[in-house]
């Protein structure tokens, strides 16, 4: 599996150009209408011998792009990636499902088709394959022009060209694919997509054929169609390291089905389902050790029953499923087709991963709740503390109340029911405070004394 799906340090050392901006957009696109949907889409390939079960290439995929958002799609060899990306592209047509553009289902009927492919444009891994060696840069851009019957054609096509960095666009347009670089060739076939001002584009292993000199390039142009023009992008990918310089979000696809889907940070950081652990464990800076997943290549003729990675899962391998109690469930109960839109920190399918989530949130929720007991026993504390404050001040109150009466009525002091009345308006902190600074002498002293009581006494 290792060897399908490849590490990042390619992508890593070309594509950190585009690294920060992706980064910086990823928070942008969040929230947005999804501009291509894919509702439950299954697509089926039936098998030339009579015995043989039907491929499910694509065996259940909900998916959401929003516009100005890049999601890429990543996952072994043969696990269904270009059919589900040629499905979103109305090449293919789903067995069962809906492929939705705009809100819309996709009609297959030939100008409402025609129509859609303009909007959803397809960039192909091998660019000196995509391009005509006959045909001239300038004939290989306004071919969609042509096709679609749309004026100001040389205007369009320079526009293109100089978007895509081929600047003065005119120098280009009579040379032939074979007298321009891998990037230059690239360039051309993303400008023949652009040329028609689709919403999204869709890209099959976009820099796979191109060395790592020039993947970068054309990593950051797609990151500036995005930011420019607000284009989305589904990008199928082996290369992780890419996956994680461009994409807004991250969808790891195993044997027809998503497994995994959540932002690059979320998936990259904490990847939660063992096939996702797997490949991020042989990227170069992984913390996780290498994990090499042994059982046979996944055949999507003959998809295993209950969770359809088990027959490799490392997890249950190791006895760590059983000892979470879903040995059973991982070998027995199918897993539901993961919704394209979830909980904030992604989604998972995988009986395990769902295991330790609820686990986390019973101990979150018994956190919370020591939390709560803990914060209510302060606050009674608190108030307990605080009404043996109360009853403290009161009972010296009445102390000095009746100590100040007892005086009073021993001297027949004349001020006496004023010093009771004054220790009843005042505080007793102000009482005493006043007190202290050599007005009591007045209140315990000789007949008279009343008049030269101090104000806080009434
Ligand atoms: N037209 C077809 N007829 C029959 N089976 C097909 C057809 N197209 C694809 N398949 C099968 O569907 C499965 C998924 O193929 P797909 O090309 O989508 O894989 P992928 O993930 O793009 O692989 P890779 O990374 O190698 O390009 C494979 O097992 C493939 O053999
Ligand atoms: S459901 Fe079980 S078998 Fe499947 S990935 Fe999770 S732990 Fe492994
Ligand atoms: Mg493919």
């Amino acid at each position: 599996m290792s060897g399908d799906v490849s590490t990042a340090s390619a992508g890593n050392s070309t594509a950190s150009a585009g690294n920060s901006t992706a980064s910086a957009g990823r928070a942008a696109v969040r929230d947005t209408a999804p501009v291509l949907s894919a509702v439950d889409v299954r697509v089926e390939f039936a098998s030339r011998g009579r015995r043989r079960a039907a491929a499910r290439a694509v065996d259940g995929v909900n998916l959401d792009i929003a516009a100005g958002e890049i999601l890429a799609l990543v996952g072994e060899s043969g696990c269904g990636k270009t059919t589900l990306a040629r499905t979103m592209l109305g090449l293919e047509r789903p067995t069962s499902g809906q492929v939705r553009f705009a809100g819309r289902p996709l009609s297959y009927r030939g100008a409402a088709l025609r129509g859609y492919r303009r909007s959803v444009q397809l960039v192909l891994q091998d660019p000196t394959g995509s391009l005509n060696p006959r045909h001239t840069v300038y004939e290989a851009v306004a071919e969609g022009v042509r096709i679609h019957r749309l004026d100001n054609e040389e205007s369009r096509v320079a526009d293109a060209l100089a978007r895509c960095g081929l600047r003065p666009p005119e120098r280009f347009f009579q040379r032939y694919p074979h007298e321009l670089s891998g990037g230059q060739r690239q360039r051309v076939v993303i400008a023949g997509a652009l040329v028609l001002e689709p919403s999204v584009l869709v890209a099959d292993e976009p820099v796979a054929s191109l060395d790592a000199s020039v993947r970068g390039e054309i990593l950051s142009l797609l990151l500036r169609l995005r930011d420019e023009l607000g284009l989305a992008a589904l990008v199928v990918t082996h290369d992780l390291g890419l996956a994680w310089n461009i994409a807004d979000r991250l969808a790891v696809m195993y044997l027809g089905r998503i497994v995994e889907m959540g932002t690059p940070e979320q998936v990259f950081a904490d990847p939660r389902h063992p096939y996702t652990r797997a490949l991020m464990s042989v990227l170069p800076e992984s913390p996780i050790e290498p994990i090499v997943l042994s059982g046979e290549p996944p055949d999507p003729t003959r998809i295993p029953s209950g969770c359809r990675f088990h027959p490799r899962c490392p997890e249950l391998a190791s006895g760590a499923a059983a000892a979470a109690g879903v040995a059973g469930q991982c070998t027995g109960a199918a897993l539901p087709v993961l919704p394209a839109a979830g909980p904030a920190l992604g989604q998972v399918s995988c009986h395990l991963a769902q295991a330790k989530l609820a686990a986390d949130s019973a101990d979150t929720a018994e956190a919370a709740s020591t939390d709560a007991a803990d914060a209510a026993e302060a606050a009674e504390a608190r108030l307990h503390n605080s009404a043996l404050e109360a009853r403290a001040a009161v009972t010296q109150r009445l102390t000095r109340i009746t100590f100040i009466s007892w005086h009073s009525s021993l001297l027949r002091n004349s001020c006496c029911w004023r010093v009771i009345l004054a220790a009843r308006r005042s505080s007793v902190a102000g009482f005493w405070t006043a007190a202290s600074r050599g007005h009591s002498w007045r209140i315990w002293g000789p007949r008279g004394g009343s008049s030269a009581l101090p104000a806080y006494a009434w």
